[in-house]
């Protein structure tokens, strides 16, 4: 089956972003089963979690799921690099009364033990994001009969990921949560909105393309329909379901974001990422340009953003959220697939009549 047909056929045509940290099992099962595509969000998941994870859901339901995976190299930093990035953060680690990590041997799951996971799991759909695959490993896949669906913000990247074998773009625009997925600009020429990305993607790659970022209702799936997408994938609109894996002090942050309350950091992870603004983005802002890149500055906050968890401080957590985030709603995420699909139609219906189409 093609990625056209794929989405073509999918009853309601959302998908439910991988989020580590925030989406969950049961969320990725309650919008597969209501007729969307759930993904499991893999990117910090070891081999045998993958394969659990996938066995668990093909157990739990005969509906389509994807996988989703952080394309990286192994991270091999100096001694003296991770030295300073541990000196810089030990302030905020003494005032949460908790010890300095030691220099950590690894900085993130190995990614072609991952993949080779992933090729054993074969899901319906594979996504990656942070790079693109080499092309035999998207062969490979196709191989097991997954269809690969590749991260751009860029028509440079959508381009990149078709000249390797991608089925499928997901094209995420500025307004998304969490990581930005470039990997061939800088970060400042890839913040192109989800409104001129799809359509221009759409127009330069013979692709699917699914839109990404900003999408938190019936509206925008309508509208990402509208700009030629197969399907949107929305991830802060999941992030207060009940589903919803994110900490208590994450969920607090968001009920009460204020207008306007995200930014792009580096400060947490070494990757450029959306979230809520909060004291340790502020106050890290002067030298987040000097923090080593992910996975190694990730790895070394870690601790740091668990500890900040565990005892409610919401200023030292990375508290990833989109731009729409103001219009999180609550409810079990099954429900939200089909309320946002009802709410696409009837917005389709009065476009329509506004239009003149309908009659
Ligand atoms: C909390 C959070 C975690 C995320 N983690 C991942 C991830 O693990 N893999 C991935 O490909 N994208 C991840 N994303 C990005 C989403 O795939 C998607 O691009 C984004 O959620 C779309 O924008 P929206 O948040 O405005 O809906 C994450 C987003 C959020 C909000």
């Amino acid at each position: 089956m093609t990625a056209g047909e794929f989405f073509a056929r999918l009853p309601i045509p959302i998908i439910q972003a991988p989020m580590v940290g925030a989406s969950s099992f049961e969320m990725a099962l309650g919008v597969s089963e209501a007729g969307g595509l759930g993904s499991l969000a893999a990117g910090a998941l070891g081999p045998d979690a993958i394969e659990a994870q996938a066995q668990a859901f093909r157990a739990a339901s005969a509906a389509p799921f994807a996988i989703n995976l952080f394309v990286n190299a192994p991270a091999r930093p100096s001694g003296e690099t991770v030295a300073a990035a541990l000196a810089r953060l030990a302030p905020w680690y003494a005032e949460l009364g908790q010890p300095l990590p030691e220099p950590p041997n690894d900085f993130a799951p190995d990614f072609e033990a991952q993949f080779a996971a992933l090729l054993r799991a074969a899901p319906p759909v594979a996504s990656f994001t942070f790079d693109r695959l080499r092309k035999e490993q998207a062969e490979a896949l196709h191989g097991v009969g997954s269809l690969v669906m590749g991260t751009a913000t860029t028509v440079a990247e959508a381009r990149a990921w078709a000249e390797v074998g991608a089925d499928a773009i997901c094209a995420q625009g500025a307004e998304a949560g969490g990581h930005r997925g470039h990997f061939l600009a800088e970060t400042e020429a890839s913040l192109v909105g989800t409104m001129a990305l799809a359509p221009t993607i759409r127009a330069a790659v013979d692709l699917p393309v699914i839109a990404a970022g900003g999408i938190m209702d019936g509206r925008s799936v309508a509208a990402a329909l509208a700009l030629g997408a197969a399907a949107a994938q929305m991830g802060t609109a999941f992030l207060l379901s009940e589903e919803t894996a994110v900490s208590a002090p994450w969920r607090a942050a968001i009920e009460t974001a204020a207008d306007d309350p995200t930014r792009l950091t580096r400060a947490f992870t070494g990757r450029h990422a959306r979230g809520i603004e909060n004291r340790f983005m502020r106050e890290m802002r002067p030298i987040e340009g000097e923090v080593p890149a992910y996975p190694v500055q990730n790895r070394l906050t870690q601790p740091l953003r668990a500890a900040a968890a565990r005892a409610g401080e919401a200023g030292m957590i990375s508290l990833w959220a989109g731009q729409g985030v103001k219009l999180a709603p609550t409810g079990r995420s099954a429900e939200l697939v089909r309320r946002w699909w009802d709410e696409a139609r009837e917005v389709s219906r009065t476009v329509a009549a506004r239009t003149g189409a309908a009659t």
